[in-house]
């Protein structure tokens, strides 16, 4: 079977992703047993023999199967004795640095390129390891679109009548209820849905600055984060963030106490680019800095529930008594990108965030909102998660490994527990910048560092999305920029 992925340009064949061939779907089933401690490292698989007649396949399947999984790196051949599963250290090299604390707030630049790599990140025609975008295979279109459609059908003036919200209430309800098993009582009437994390993003900003004021943002730093700054017409103050526990507080409070910052924006759950998760502990103390100067905190969420240990981390939030904590999210990474649901909880700026929402964009579509009422209502979303996430982590796993197969000696990667992309830090001397263009004569899209910052600074890093499921064009491409980046030294 072959599943091709989308593209708008149907002169050029699209980008073919072979989804399992007999050897692969042995190759990923095995893997899973990995992934999930079945087989253990020490373990022996059954024996190529042994495997086919189990199976049901040919030997040369099983073979292939073998081989894929050896140069993934879960099993070794050992001479007059199997196949066994290899120890597992996915993580060999060391993690990025922290940059240095920014001097100054400073106004943001256009950067044309960050429009250039979002909109090539549609097209099918390039291997898409720039945006953070998951592969449209990992969410349940078909399930959406029946109910879509027969939520439509039950009420198709849903269409047409005037959509003025600020959230329809069966799916505000569903979103409280989540959070509240989560151990954070979010009241429904305390959200506003909106068009994406974006706009969330967008309504909170502006409910607590106005132009020219200073916001405190981890480095590196989501490039959408830094696009929104700069429409708005602010400052960034670029805070050392750590690729393992998020920003760091010392400087934060350095950094608040040297300049006037009128907000603090972060990412304490699966940070994009860095994929750091904050401690309990971080949050609380980071919540407790807020009170201390009187701050606003911006929280992006949006990446939660892609956790990959067995409980969704808190947000900020959970600690927040005041109401100066402001959650954004959506299911953009979660389960429905296009539909661009999303929300915020604005606590005590509630009100200010409905009338930004009113002037911005009214209302969100009620027949949207009302689909994923049910869908989370009828207990699919869990079901979904579950799968989500073991997809996640395995294509980083995937990605990380092969990274570190061909990357150059010395490259530093983040290690996420959460999400769908990695940091990565090549040694000095490498050119993002240069690969990105040298790789686009490749058909590979990648996320240059100096995206991600307000002045040149990761020069030398990259972000890698692994949003995309495990295939042999994946591998060839990164063996490709491989090539690229070591010519470069
Ligand atoms: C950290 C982060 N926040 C927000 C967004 C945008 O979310 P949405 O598509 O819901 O507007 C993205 C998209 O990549 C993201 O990575």
């Amino acid at each position: 079977m072959l599943t091709t992925l989308h593209s708008p340009n149907p002169a050029k064949p699209p980008l073919a992703v072979l989804s399992q061939p007999l050897y692969a779907e042995l190759a990923n089933s095995l893997q899973s047993l990995v992934e999930q401690g079945t087989l253990r490292p020490g373990h022996r698989v059954p024996s190529v023999r042994r495997m086919s007649l189990q199976r049901g396949v040919s030997i040369a399947t099983v073979l292939q199967a073998y081989t894929v999984l050896e140069n993934r790196g879960y099993l070794e051949a050992r001479p007059q004795s199997g196949y066994y599963i290899r120890p597992r250290a996915p993580f060999l090299s060391p993690e990025p640095r922290m940059a240095r604390p920014m001097a100054k707030p400073s106004y943001v630049g256009v950067k044309d390129l960050t429009a250039e790599i979002v909109e090539r990140s549609g097209n099918a025609d390039f291997m898409p390891f720039g945006a953070a975008c998951p592969h449209h295979s990992l969410f349940p279109n078909k399930k959406l679109a029946r109910l879509l459609g027969s939520v439509a059908r039950r009420d198709p003036t849903l269409i047409s009548r005037h959509a003025m919200n600020w959230g329809y209430e069966p799916l505000t309800r569903e979103i409280s209820r989540r959070y509240l098993q989560g151990g954070v009582p979010l009241a429904h009437d305390e959200l506003v849905v909106t068009i994406g994390c974006t706009e969330a993003l967008n309504l909170c900003l502006r409910a607590v600055t106005k132009p020219g004021d200073t916001v405190a943002i981890e480095t590196p730093a989501y490039f959408g984060f830094l696009e929104i700054i700069q429409s708005l017409n602010l400052r960034a103050l670029e805070i050392p963030t750590s690729s393992r526990e998020g920003i760091c507080l010392d400087a934060l409070r350095d950094a608040i106490k040297q300049n006037d910052v009128k907000a603090v924006l972060v990412m304490p759950n699966f940070h994009n680019p860095l994929g750091s998760l904050m401690p309990d502990e971080k949050k609380q103390r980071l919540y407790q800095l807020l009170v201390e100067f009187d701050l606003p905190a911006i929280e992006d969420d949006i990446y939660a529930d892609t956790h990959f240990g067995d409980v969704r981390p808190k947000p900020l939030k959970a600690w927040d008594r005041d109401g100066r904590v402001m959650l954004c999210s959506s299911f953009g990474k979660s389960l429905a990108p296009s539909f661009r649901v999303g929300w915020a909880a604005p606590g005590r700026y509630l009100e200010r965030v409905r009338r930004l929402k009113f002037t911005n964009t009214m209302g969100t579509p009620v027949v949207l909102q009302k689909t994923l009422a049910e869908f989370l209502r009828d207990g699919g979303y869990d079901h979904h998660l579950r799968s989500l996430r073991r997809a996640y982590h395995q294509q980083l796993h995937l990605f990380a490994q092969t990274m570190q197969r061909h990357f150059p000696e010395g490259t530093r990667y983040s290690r996420p527990q959460g999400g769908n992309v990695i940091w990565v830090e090549f040694p000095a001397g490498v050119d993002t910048l240069k690969l990105y263009r040298d790789a686009l004569k490749h058909r590979i899209n990648t996320a240059p560092g100096a995206l991600f910052s307000v002045k040149d600074r990761y020069n030398n890093c990259m972000r890698m999305s692994c949003g995309l499921p495990w295939a042999d064009e994946v591998e060839s491409s990164l063996v490709k920029l491989s090539e690229l980046i070591k010519k470069q030294l």
